[in-house]
């Protein structure tokens, strides 16, 4: 399993702390920057990481900004991607079993550490359920196509 992970300046303190998360459980990560605390565009790091996702030089994305909302519209924008901003491991997990996203985003500002790594495993943890699910995933790669 390899996670590809960015965020902009507002994240940074929060991506560090993600990547000690997962490395700690065996994860391999790639990290696509911010590297610093200087101000940042996070339209830059969401592209990064969902191209590494959409060209499968990862598995799946995890991205950081303010309050997620400009990173993950970044990244929806991208084909193939299909980016969760969310603030409680519930709809992490159900973004996966039904929507099967393949990138997680996050607030900094929103959510604190501890809570920010339970969303993170529930995500992880959950499956796509496929079945009537496909379907659905289906008509949204059909908009990408029209
Ligand atoms: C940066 O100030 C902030 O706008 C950004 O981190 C994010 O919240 C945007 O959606």
């Amino acid at each position: 399993m390899k996670i590809a992970i960015g965020c902009d300046h507002v994240g940074i303190e929060q991506k560090d702390l993600v990547i000690k998360h997962l490395e700690s459980k065996g994860i391999e990560i790639e990290d696509f920057g911010t590297h610093s605390t200087e101000r940042t565009d996070y339209p830059k790091y969401g592209l990064a990481v969902a191209n590494a996702v959409a060209n499968q030089q990862a598995d799946l994305g995890i991205l950081i900004c303010g309050t997620g909302v400009g990173i993950s519209l970044t990244a929806n924008k991208v084909k193939g991607i299909r980016a969760v901003v969310c603030s409680d491991p519930y709809t992490a997990a159900l973004s996966k079993e039904h929507n099967n996203t393949n990138i997680l985003a996050f607030g900094s500002r929103v959510v604190g550490i501890e809570l920010a790594k339970m969303i993170i495993d529930s995500w992880l943890g959950a499956e796509f359920e496929g079945g009537r699910h496909q379907g659905r995933i289906d008509m949204i790669a059909a908009i990408e196509e029209a």
